[in-house]
């Protein structure tokens, strides 16, 4: 052998050792690969944009995908810091303990007219997820997906059970589960031809406030069959359609302007305390599982966040022991903005993560990954590596939306949604009911339901909406409602009931304003009748999101779509 030949050799093991150090990583994070079965085209990621941020695609008309992942929360849903209804009780079914878990509100318990069930756990309120949302952005790198990667590689179409992608389909398989949990987006019993049905009858995002200038451009006011005409060829909505079109946008959602990704391509972007962070995190061996660019092995570990038996986390999937407890490797993309962190949600700071890791994991169990173990860092170290997972891996588009990232501004971070407010009249146990208003008031809703709770179960109930607020003594009318009911439930502040009102499909509503009370037959608060507080509502018209041509304005003029056309 030459000597440039040994040279070279040895020259090229150097490479090779140097590749395959963990955590060595070469490249900024490419898009997600596509499945062969489904290329992703315009039409298709536009097609799936508009399902992913329409409400109406819930039983409630209440929640799209888009709900719980926010893209300025780096699409991780910023109500589970902020919002009571995000906790659930977690495996004791108490709230309070340390085993609640942080998630996120989906739909109260509904069936399938629409009318509001009491959920054992709660009520007639919005149920939680029973673990905390991962990120929707960037989630197409993995060949399994959720916490317990119950969400495989093969798509197989749940209406058909036709194998639809024999591999590369996980975003596929996810999507078309989330419209069928009667938590998240479905009423009780749902299968997926409902959601069909639903999706058929709705005109796209027509409950958004607004929505980027270029998806209306594509939408141009079409229907959702001439939407899946353009993006598969033929008018059918099928399941299989569906699940292809939200994973294509999925696929658009990815986030690799960070300055980890300039890091890697050779810039001399991090700041001494980032650089220093990045070899805490190395050293301290966090990736051996947060590798590569993506910052996850996509594997699952258990390491000791709780107890294995509070979430048994993959075994679920597998059946098997080992696996109890272990949960995929999240990536590390955009930590900063998705708080709080773990798959309990149970840390609100990365400062509380990185505590975590030095002190080893607060739960041991046989099959804990021996790499979480304690640290002994020093607090330098601890601050270092915090700044490390912050705004080095963090893409600056996300936080103000910038396209590809930008978004129909939902039905419910509108001020359209009830609004409940004043004061009741309590009935027996001194317990005021209340109401439920959430649904959207839309001119042509078939199906806006308003409920009561925290009333005397068996009690005759009657519902009031009225263009006056029907005040604290049952009124005789009520023009837009008078209904009575007889509650379910049994005993103080244990009855509950709903109403499912159709709006009419008559334009000369919309901008007409309404206040609802309930008035609970029940002497047991000292007068004849427990009155709910008052709902308030401003009946809309559908957003014909084509009016913008019709009407001759650009596709970027605000008021053009903001105000409804006659
Ligand atoms: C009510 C809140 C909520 C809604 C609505 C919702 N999700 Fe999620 N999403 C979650 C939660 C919670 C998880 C994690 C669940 C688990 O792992 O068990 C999750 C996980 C995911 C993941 C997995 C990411 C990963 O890396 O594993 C994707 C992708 C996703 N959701 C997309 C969607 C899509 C598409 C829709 C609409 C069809 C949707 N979500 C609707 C809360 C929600
Ligand atoms: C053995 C594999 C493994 C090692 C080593 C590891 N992690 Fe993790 N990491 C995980 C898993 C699995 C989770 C999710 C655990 C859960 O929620 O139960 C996680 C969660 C996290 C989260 C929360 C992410 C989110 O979206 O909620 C952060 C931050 C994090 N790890 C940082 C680190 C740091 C820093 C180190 C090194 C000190 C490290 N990890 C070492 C596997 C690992």
């Amino acid at each position: 052998m030459s000597r440039f030949h040994l040279r070279s050799t040895i020259f090229a093991a150097l490479l090779l050792t140097l590749a395959l150090l963990p955590g060595h990583v070469t490249a900024q994070l490419g898009p997600p690969p596509e499945p062969a079965g489904n290329p992703l085209t315009t039409a298709k990621a536009n097609l799936g944009k508009a399902l992913f941020w329409d409400e109406q695609t819930s039983s409630t008309r209440t929640v799209a995908c888009g709900t719980c992942h926010i893209p300025a929360t780096g699409g991780d849903d910023p109500r589970s810091l902020t919002d009571p209804l995000a906790l659930h009780p977690g495996p004791d079914g108490l709230f309070g303990g340390a085993d609640d878990v942080v998630a996120s509100p989906g739909v109260p318990l509904t069936d399938a007219t629409g009318k509001y069930l009491s959920s054992p756990t709660f009520g007639l309120t919005e149920q939680a997820t029973g673990r905390r949302t991962i990120s929707s952005i960037n989630a197409g790198y993995s060949s399994s997906l959720f916490w317990d990667g119950r969400a495989e590689d093969e798509f197989v179409d749940p209406v058909t059970m036709a194998v639809i992608l024999p591999s590369g389909g996980a975003l596929e398989s996810q999507a078309v589960g989330p419209l069928v949990s009667d938590v998240e987006m479905g009423h009780a019993g749902i299968v997926f031809t409902d959601v069909l049905a639903r999706i058929a009858v709705s005109k796209p995002l027509a409950v958004a406030l607004d929505a980027p200038a270029e998806l209306l451009d594509w939408l141009r006011g079409r229907s959702y069959a001439e939407l899946f005409e353009e993006a598969f060829g033929t008018p059918e909505i099928t399941a299989a359609r569906v699940g292809m079109a939200i994973a294509s946008y999925e696929r658009t959602q990815f986030t690799n302007q960070t300055p980890f990704d300039e890091f890697i391509l050779g810039g001399d972007v991090l700041t001494p305390q980032e650089l220093a962070g990045r070899g805490v995190f190395v050293a301290n061996s966090c990736d051996r599982c947060h590798e590569l660019e993506i910052m996850s092995d996509h594997d699952f570990h258990y390491t000791g966040v709780r107890p294995p038996d509070d979430d048994i986390g993959r075994m679920e999937v597998t059946g098997l022991e080992d696996d109890k407890g272990k949960m995929r490797t999240p990536s590390l993309r955009n930590l900063e903005l998705r708080a709080p962190y773990m798959h309990n949600g149970r840390f609100d700071t990365i400062e509380d993560v990185v505590e975590f890791y030095n002190r080893g994991g607060d739960f041991d169990a046989r099959n804990k990954d021996p790499f979480v173990r304690p640290l002994m860092l020093t607090q330098q170290e601890k601050d270092d590596l915090a700044a490390f997972l912050k705004r080095p891996l963090t893409d600056p588009r996300l936080a103000g939306e910038e396209p590809p990232f930008h978004r129909p501004t939902l039905y419910t971070e509108s001020g359209r949604v009830p609004v409940i407010e004043g004061a009741g009249l309590p009935g027996t146990g001194a317990i005021v009911p209340q109401p439920v208003a959430l649904e959207p008031p839309m001119v042509g809703n078939p199906g806006f339901t308003v409920a009561v709770y925290d009333a005397l179960g068996g009690a005759d109930a009657l519902l009031v909406i009225d263009d006056v607020d029907p005040g604290l003594t049952s009124p005789i009318s009520g023009d837009f409602a008078f209904e009575s009911i007889v509650l379910e439930g049994a005993g103080a502040g244990a009855g509950f009931g709903s109403v499912n009102i159709a709006i009419a499909n008559d334009p000369a509503l919309a901008g007409t304003e309404w206040f609802g009370r309930w008035y609970v037959t029940d002497a047991g608060g000292g007068g004849t009748e427990a009155v709910t507080p008052v709902f308030r509502f401003t009946v809309f018209e559908q957003i014909d999101h084509g009016d913008i041509f019709i009407d001759g304005f650009e596709s970027g003029d605000v008021g053009a779509w903001t105000s409804s056309s006659p």
